[in-house]
């Protein structure tokens, strides 16, 4: 009988991108109770948290500090995993870069912002992912899995913002946009490799926003909740494992139900 279980994913190559960021640190968590060979890639440092992660994972974890913008640094990074390494399994990217004045009003927002958080942002997941595709085009094998967000997918709903100084981000909504479909133009081009391409919609996650906002969050959304950080890690597991082998393409929305309405 066939195991019906997450153990494929037991010693596979997974490169966690943003890995110390607020869903980062939970999907870590999340792979190595699997035994992954794991490689977390953040522009921070976090010594304390890749040590306690080394406690739960029988595997070394190896921490790359670089800057996805840094295009030399990408490159030398894939080098340096598959000379270690020899392969990559699993890719992940949950990174979020943005500039200072990311959350300011769309009637404020100078074009040079959008331009920066254009390419820093979409334009760093697209080149990290057309990097990654041609190393598991060689394998014929690999799971890619990006981070997008329910805005990428319907618009924002403003009226949870009021009353806050907070809001949704125009640039977000071409940035999330633009990964929803990149992940549909390579898993296209690439499935006949055997190399999956998928991306997962989070809802907001509940990180101690502004009460008001919290409320009128969990108001509108049909679960009633925002989302944890820990909602986003099975859905993340699956995808990157062979129970997922016949889904490419996908966008899978982690959102209690804020999309259906
Ligand atoms: N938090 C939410 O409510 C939410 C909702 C929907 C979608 N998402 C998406 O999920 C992903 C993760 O979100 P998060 O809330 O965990 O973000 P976060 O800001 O908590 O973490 C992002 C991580 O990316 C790293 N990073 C940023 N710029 C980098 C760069 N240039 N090079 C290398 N590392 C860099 C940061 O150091 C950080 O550890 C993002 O793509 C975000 O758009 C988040």
């Amino acid at each position: 009988m066939k195991n019906y279980n997450l153990s494929d994913l037991n010693d596979k190559v997974v490169v966690i991108v943003g890995g110390f960021g607020l869903i980062g640190k939970e999907l870590c968590q999340g792979f190595c109770q699997h035994n992954v060979k794991l490689v977390v890639v953040d522009i921070g440092e976090k010594k304390k948290f890749i040590d306690g992660l080394n406690k739960i994972n029988k595997n070394t974890i190896f921490h790359y500090q670089i800057d996805i913008n840094n295009e030399k640094a990408v490159k030398q990074l894939f080098n340096s995993i598959i000379i270690r390494f020899k392969a990559i399994d699993v890719f992940v990217n949950c990174s979020f870069p943005k500039t200072p004045d990311w959350s300011l009003n769309v009637e404020k927002v100078k074009y040079g912002s959008i331009k920066s958080n254009l390419i820093n942002h979409l334009g760093s997941y697209y080149n990290l992912t057309q990097q990654v595709t041609l190393i598991m085009k060689k394998q014929k094998k690999g799971s890619i899995i990006n981070f997008s967000s329910i805005y990428g997918l319907v618009g924002p709903n403003f009226q949870i913002y009021e009353g806050t100084k907070m809001t949704s981000p125009s640039a977000y909504a071409l940035i999330k946009g633009g990964i929803n479909t990149m992940t549909r133009y390579f898993a296209s081009y690439y499935g006949k490799y055997n190399v999956r391409v998928n991306c997962i919609s989070p809802g907001g996650v509940f990180d101690n926003q502004n009460k008001k906002f919290v409320k009128a969050y969990e108001d509108f959304v049909p679960l009633k909740r925002m989302a944890k950080p820990e909602d986003l890690v099975l859905p993340t597991l699956f995808l990157a494992s062979d129970g997922s082998s016949y889904i490419t393409g996908h966008n899978l929305l982690v959102d209690g139900g804020w999309t259906i309405i």
